[in-house]
């Protein structure tokens, strides 16, 4: 956020943003589900310009021992933006933002996974920010949801996730990065579609209570789309599968 600024022009008289979409519109979204031959799940996800890969290990054993808990699996979140993500070099390894998201994160899917299933095993969710333009923990949240279901982890749902928030007074979705840079606020928000509890919700900025509830109201609409996004992957990975496996005419010669 940069500070409630509204004097650049993010939004034109006829309601267009910067990028050429309307308040309520998202930007482009792919998911690939499947993409990674060694990782249990993986998933690819292209939303705007950001890139993002997840992969997922387990669940298996956890070591060392002493991590281990005895009614339930650990999950792990490591987000990680790479160096070359952005335009100002990262610093490499995990800096305060990157250990304040991966923690988020983790704690979103510790309320979805169905973790009682697997005492004393671990689950390692790796998400790669191969580039950043605003929106990556949501991106994060949505590929590595996506790698979850590809590994077979069992889970109440899939987690869309959408930030909406607030610039030159007005409430838009999906921030752009300049959006994100000058606007006034930011609303990244995790949903689970199945009971609608929401499991990812931090705000950056300011809102007055009813901007709040509007803004909620549009980030968790776009998360239905996301949602029909993401299950949509995982059809065209499992048809996929089908396709690549030999016919019972070829295995019997
Ligand atoms: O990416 P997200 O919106 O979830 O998190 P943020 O902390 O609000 O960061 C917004 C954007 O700032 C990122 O998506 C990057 O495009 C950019 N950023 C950057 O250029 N350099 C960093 N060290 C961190 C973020």
């Amino acid at each position: 956020m940069g500070g409630g600024s509204t004097d650049i022009k993010l939004i034109d008289e006829k309601g267009i943003r910067l990028d050429g979409r309307r308040v309520d519109q998202l930007r482009p979204i792919k998911i690939e589900a499947g993409v990674l031959k060694n990782a249990d799940g993986s998933a690819y996800v292209e939303w705007g310009k950001n890139k993002v890969l997840a992969a997922v290990y387990g669940p298996r054993e956890a070591h060392p021992r002493h991590i281990q808990d005895p009614t339930r699996a650990v999950v792990d979140v490591i987000y990680n933006m790479c160096s070359f993500s952005v335009e100002e070099r990262v610093r490499p390894g995990p800096g305060r933002r990157s250990v304040e998201i991966s923690k988020v994160i983790a704690d979103a899917f510790r309320n979805v996974i169905f973790t009682e299933q697997f005492p004393r095993a671990k689950i390692d969710v790796y998400i790669e920010i191969l580039q950043a333009n605003a929106g990556t923990r949501c991106a994060g949240v949505v590929a590595a949801s996506v790698a979850l279901a590809d590994a077979g982890v069992p889970m109440m749902d899939l987690v869309p996730a959408c930030a909406a928030g607030k610039a030159n007074n007005q409430l838009i979705l999906d921030l752009g990065k300049e959006e994100d840079n000058v606007g006034q606020a930011d609303l990244p928000t995790a949903i689970v579609p199945k009971t609608g509890e929401i499991v990812l919700l931090q705000m950056d900025g300011h809102l007055t209570q009813d901007e709040f509830d509007r803004a909620l109201q549009m980030s968790m609409n776009a998360c239905m789309q996301i949602y029909e996004l993401q299950k949509d992957a995982l059809r065209r990975r499992y048809a996929t599968s089908a396709n690549d496996a030999p016919d019972t005419e070829e295995v019997r010669q």
